[in-house]
């Protein structure tokens, strides 16, 4: 028996040796904002405090909180210095998705309470093993900060576009409450452990299952691929579907399933796998490009030949006549690694049977894709289905594919009885997709005038093991891979390539991150060569409206690259000038500048990609907004409630929000391709449209009038008319609408030929970056020091969200840049896996360009993508600034860099 005092009130449990305070206080004394994220004290999302001082929950052993003190958020509320903390992340915009809150907030009440006015130093020092892979720190920092020195609070009370405002769902976060796929299921209930592969490609055989089961008490069943009532099969596209859910005879990457045991929380902590009856044979596998293109390797996939699965292809001019014909041209090999998601969340979820239908609470981007995949394996109606998206702890791209779903539907279909399945970071690691490691060749060519003149590029990706996404990375990189920039003579040819890897799939830009770091990293060394600036010569060939891009296509309007650049422009000179200043007075530690430019097209490429959002207004005159569109952090919620608030002509503040769930909210589509803002913000601006056109009419109201609801009623305010609408003497339809609205949006885009000319995209966000670095050049170290970012969106729906959403992206560019690599088997975990800290993101200059778009809501354009893939780039260009190396193999460790400044005799 331990007994301590948990957040004030005495506790005595019974916890088993060295059982984790995090798992104690999460299931078996209810606290569940404390959240996990890697059971290994890398990440600190279960940060409490013991006696006052900050520790990880997840290395401590219950028996050490015997007699003392343990406080997690939740039990704050009361706390001074935490409710001001609570104020301040909110209109910081400090916590996005939240996972990480919790245990920021209470390092940062430890922190305030022994030093209530901290430098920044001190905040990064104090607060700098809490993880988090959303936010980029800064206004981490900012929020704590402004404890001591308050800033005026976000209170405009209406809320429209254009405006700053707290998130409309920030609250739950900074108070712990909101809950993520681990944080839903009722203690006790069966878990789910899957047995993975340990070989990157094995033959198994499976033994005496139901021996196992009986002589294991506690175990309810074991799922292997003779459980599945459909089809063995999912995939993100449908005629690439081709990932088992359990893997038949043979294995294609390590971590693959292959079963999975159903049973009580206490036998799945104690089991080891090895244990499982089953034996491995492992088989020769091919995990490189190189390998898997030989002609004598071993085939992933019938119909795939040569492990290719597919290609992509833009062309438009004559490429080879113009670089013929240029005055200098460059060239160059480049090679890229698979970057992991990171999310603080692994994925997790619940699974109980609910009068005959399968229901499901995980976190995920896509409901309704979800869904669709399930009905497929489960062989089972889609009406028998339910998706109930828990809150979601980043996601980034990953959380499109299926994870635990199956497995818990599987489980709960044949046990009738409630799942729960989460994995561990490795398992996260091991299973879920990556960034695509690209292989990339790229010859550019330009005239003495600085006009580009040919441009011939070729990409290999490693899609793994499974399609997931590398489909649409094939397909995007052509379109992109030129860059926000006017080439008449351009070829760009991409494919996927199969290998024993663990699939990639998509992660913020889509394969567009790594064809930026070939194209703009020339682009500086072909400004070098014909003696230009480099800011210059982007400028020169950047696009403009009524100019066209390498798919032919014309935008008369909205193109805001060169509004980018010239933003830019102040800070390239000055900065420049301190860098030299700084590099005459030191020898080993050197300064660089390095800026590159970048840009998106938003939604699915050439592809129907509707959104629909449904609002109603119930007889006591609320209004409901019915938003689909996932909110992973990236500020959904907000943002479209804004667009929607703003076309109904009310405070935003005031409406009712109703999330995604299959059975009450239509399809707003997936949370990807950074088409959220703009395609779902515009069916929310159609359906505050339509319902506002419904109420005028019901009173013949002018255009103008204004509304205000509640009370049971409407009142309409038209020039020196007011009119009362009476809701409770209006039918209301069976979801208690008096008045509804649903409406849909799919962006006009045209299928490409095969050349690749058409319209990939109704619309392009565009941005351009800056980064000051220094290059110890006796250790390779580069450390940025400080960001200024421009991006093209339009419009800022909010201001506050734009600025999160862009030091987040570029904190992730600035990991891939410089410090993450997965290699399977080897960085499974968050100590091997590096990504940036606290401690490693720079101050960030957000400056908003706004040329709106035609067909965004008010303006505006998506961005989620677009901020991280100048990045990477621009401190490539900075560290060749600074030392005068060029890193072509990402990221640039310390390693490379200075085998590179040796190389090069710097
Ligand atoms: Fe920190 Fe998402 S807000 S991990």
């Amino acid at each position: 028996m331990t007994d301590f005092t948990l957040n004030g009130k005495p506790v005595s449990t019974t916890p088993a040796t060295g059982e984790r305070l995090s798992e104690t206080l999460r299931e078996s004394l209810g606290a569940r904002d404390v959240k996990i994220g890697c059971n290994a004290g890398d990440c600190g999302a279960c940060t409490v405090l013991l006696d006052g001082m900050p520790v990880c929950a997840c290395l401590t052993p219950t028996q050490q909180a015997e007699g003392r003190q343990v406080h997690t958020l939740t039990g704050l509320q009361g706390d001074e210095i935490a409710a001001r903390l609570r104020e301040s992340f909110q209109d910081f915009g400090a916590a996005q998705c939240g996972i990480c809150t919790p245990g920021i907030m209470v390092a940062a009440v430890a922190l305030l309470r022994e030093n209530p006015d901290p430098s920044e130093q001190q905040v990064q020092d104090a607060l700098g093993g809490v993880l988090c892979r959303c936010t980029g720190y800064r206004k981490i920092i900012e929020a704590v900060l402004a404890v001591a020195n308050p800033t005026p609070a976000l209170d405009d009370p209406v809320g429209h576009t254009g405006t700053a405002i707290r998130r409309l769902d920030g609250q739950a976060k900074v108070e712990g409450r909101e809950a993520f796929g681990d944080d839903v299921a009722p203690i006790g209930t069966l878990e789910i452990l899957i047995i993975r592969s340990p070989y990157a490609r094995s033959a198994f055989v499976l033994g005496d299952l139901g021996g196992f089961i009986s002589a294991h008490n506690g175990v309810e069943t074991v799922l292997t691929a003779a459980d599945i009532p459909g089809q063995n099969r999912f995939g993100v596209i449908p005629d690439f579907a081709d990932q088992p859910v359990f893997a038949v005879n043979e294995t294609r990457f390590r971590g693959e399933a292959v079963a999975a045991i159903v049973a009580t929380p206490d036998f799945i902590r104690q089991f080891d796998p090895a244990d499982f009856p089953m034996t491995w044979e492992h088989l020769e596998d091919v995990q490189t490009i190189e390998q898997a293109l030989e002609a004598s390797a071993p085939q992933l996939h019938k119909g795939r030949e040569g492990n290719i699965m597919c290609g992509g292809f833009v062309k438009c001019g004559d490429p080879q006549g113009a670089l013929d014909n240029a005055d200098i041209t460059v060239q160059a090999d480049f090679t890229t690694s698979f970057v992991e998601h990171a999310y603080i969340e692994p994925e997790a979820g619940f699974a109980q049977m609910v009068e005959g239908r399968v229901e499901i609470h995980a976190c995920t981007q896509a409901p309704i894709m979800d869904r669709d995949a399930l009905e497929i394996i489960l062989a089972m109606d889609a009406s028998r289905i339910r998706i109930v998206p828990t809150g979601v702890g980043g996601g980034f791209g990953a959380k499109l594919d299926l994870s635990v779903q199956p497995y818990l539907a599987l489980a709960t279909l044949k046990t009738g009885k409630p799942v729960r399945l989460t994995y561990s970071r490795t398992e996260s690691m091991q299973s879920t997709t990556k960034r695509h490691p690209a292989q990339i060749s790229l010859q550019i060519g330009a005239r003495a005038d600085g006009k580009l003149s040919g441009f011939k590029f070729f990409g290999n990706f490693n899609t793994g093991a499974y399609a997931s996404w590398g489909p649409t990375v094939t397909n995007r990189v052509p379109v992109h891979a030129s860059g926000p920039y006017r080439i008449a003579d351009y070829r760009a040819e991409t494919q996927a390539v199969h290998t024993h890897c663990l699939p990639s799939g998509a992660f913020r830009g889509f394969g567009v991150p790594q064809s930026a770091v070939a194209q703009e990293t020339l682009f500086d060394e072909l400004a070098e060569k014909l003696g230009m600036d480099a800011l210059e010569f982007r400028l020169i060939n950047a696009l403009d409206n009524g100019v066209p891009t390498v798919c032919g296509q014309v935008f008369e309007q909205g193109v805001g690259i060169k509004a980018c650049l010239k933003a830019l422009r102040p800070a390239w000179e000055a900065e420049r000038a301190k860098a030299n200043a700084f590099n005459a007075e030191n020898e080993v530690l050197k300064m660089g500048v390095g800026l590159a430019a970048g840009w998106y097209g938003c939604g699915n490429t050439s592809l129907p990609n509707p959104s629909t959002i449904k609002s109603g207004i119930r007889a006591d005159g609320t209004v409901v907004l019915h938003q689909g569109a996932m909110d992973i952090g990236q500020g959904a919620n907000t943002v479209i409630a804004q667009i929607f608030a703003t076309a109904l002509g009310m405070p935003v503040q005031q409406i009712t929000l109703m999330g995604a769930d299959t059975d009450v909210t239509p399809d707003a589509g997936k949370t990807s391709a950074s088409r959220q803002t703009y395609v779902s913000g515009n069916a929310a601006r159609l359906s505050g449209q339509a319902l506002r056109a419904a109420i005028l009419a019901q009173v013949n109201a002018g255009e103008t009038a204004g509304l205000a609801f509640g009370d049971g009623e409407i009142i309409v305010t038209d020039g020196e008319l007011t009119h009362r609408i009476n809701l409770s003497q209006l039918p209301a339809d069976t979801e208690g609408y008096t008045f509804r609205a649903e409406e849909t949006y799919d962006p006009p885009t045209r299928p490409l030929d095969e050349n690749g000319q058409g319209i990939p995209y109704a619309q392009f966000g565009y941005a351009a970056h800056l980064v000051v670095v220094t290059v110890d050049t006796a250790l390779g170290l580069v450390k940025a020091r400080k960001f200024v970012a421009a991006h093209d969106v339009g419009h800022a729906i909010n201001p506050m969200l734009v600025e999160g959403q862009v030091q987040g992206g570029i904190a992730q560019g600035l990991g891939m840049a410089l410090m993450e690599e997965y290699l399977p088997g080897r960085t499974e975990n968050l100590h091997d896996y590096l990504i940036p800290t606290m401690g490693d993101m720079p101050p960030v200059e957000t400056l908003i360009i706004e040329a709106p778009d035609a067909h965004g809501p008010y303006g505006a354009k998506g961005l989620g993508e677009h901020v991280l893939i100048p990045t990477a780039p621009a401190i490539l260009n900075a560290i060749y600034n600074a030392c005068g190396v060029r890193i072509r193999h990402l990221p640039a460790t310390p390693a490379r860099v200075r085998a590179a400044i040796l190389e090069a005799g710097k």
